[in-house]
């Protein structure tokens, strides 16, 4: 399985700090945000990774990285998003690097405590169509929410007004390849954008969506209160972790 990070777009709920750099560059407590995500899909035994990013900061991005030799990866392969046309626009940019595989996705401001590896098993396994995470969340409206019957999504909406649960479908996804032919039919929706909900709906009209609720936190980091959250949950485990080891 192929991974995917998408780390385009322009960051605006951030200005001013993201007039002068890229949102995924700025830091979670230790490390700069695009580290996070990284490290999810390198822990999960991903290896072959796609960095999409934007803006005029773009070349920071192989300056950090490179070829990923510090998370033990031969190399990291970069496209450019034009824009900000939505999540699903940045994903149609990853079509000719999947080559037909299976691809594991991921927002570059979504940061999680624990990692993935048991749903990303679950997904090899899956014969085909997709797999979300759901996480349990005090502000649904913020996010892409499920209704849930009987243990399954039966709809999902993006940011509704009056949510029909109070979980949130988090930025990690999983997709056979047919998710580039459910990308190329997408209209872009009210705020001007190619949506990742639509996709994953159209993945539930095909009957053809599962889904596991994320063990331990997670959080996204694109508003100044969840930025801040994200620094401090980051330190709370870093400092458990230390405590741990010291004894
Ligand atoms: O964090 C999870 C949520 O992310 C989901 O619950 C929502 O369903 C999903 O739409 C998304 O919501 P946001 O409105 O918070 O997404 P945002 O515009 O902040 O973009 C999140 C990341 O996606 C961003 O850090 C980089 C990437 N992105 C976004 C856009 C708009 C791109 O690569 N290109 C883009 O054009």
């Amino acid at each position: 399985m192929k991974g995917v990070i998408l780390a385009g777009g322009l960051g605006t709920r951030l200005h001013p700090l993201t007039k002068i750099t890229n949102k995924h560059l700025l830091p979670i407590y230790d490390r700069p945000m695009i580290h996070y995500p990284l490290m999810t899909l390198v822990d999960a035994g991903v290896r072959d990774i796609l960095i999409v990013t934007g803006g005029n900061h773009a070349g920071e991005f192989l300056r950090l990285l490179g070829n990923g030799r510090e998370f033990g990866l031969d190399d990291i392969a970069y496209t450019y998003q034009e824009g900000e046309g939505g999540i699903a626009d940045a994903l149609s940019l990853a079509s000719h690097f999947a080559d037909g595989e299976k691809i594991v996705v991921i927002l570059g401001d979504n940061i999680i405590e624990g990692d993935i590896r048991k749903p990303v098993d679950a997904f090899r396994a899956q014969p085909k169509g997709a797999r979300l995470l759901l996480k349990k969340v005090p502000d649904p409206g913020r996010f892409g929410v499920p209704e849930l019957r009987d243990g399954r999504i039966v709809s999902i909406e993006e940011k509704p007004k009056s949510p029909k649960s109070d979980y949130a479908v988090i930025g990690i996804y999983m997709y056979d390849a047919r998710v580039f032919d459910i990308v190329s039919t997408l209209e872009p929706s009210a705020r001007g954008e190619l949506e990742i909900t639509d996709v994953n709906n159209a993945y539930l009209e095909r009957g053809e969506l599962e889904h596991d609720i994320l063990e331990g936190w997670w959080t996204d980091a694109g508003t100044f209160e969840s930025l801040f959250r994200a620094n401090q949950l980051v330190r709370e485990k870093m400092i458990e972790k230390l405590t741990a080891r010291i004894g």
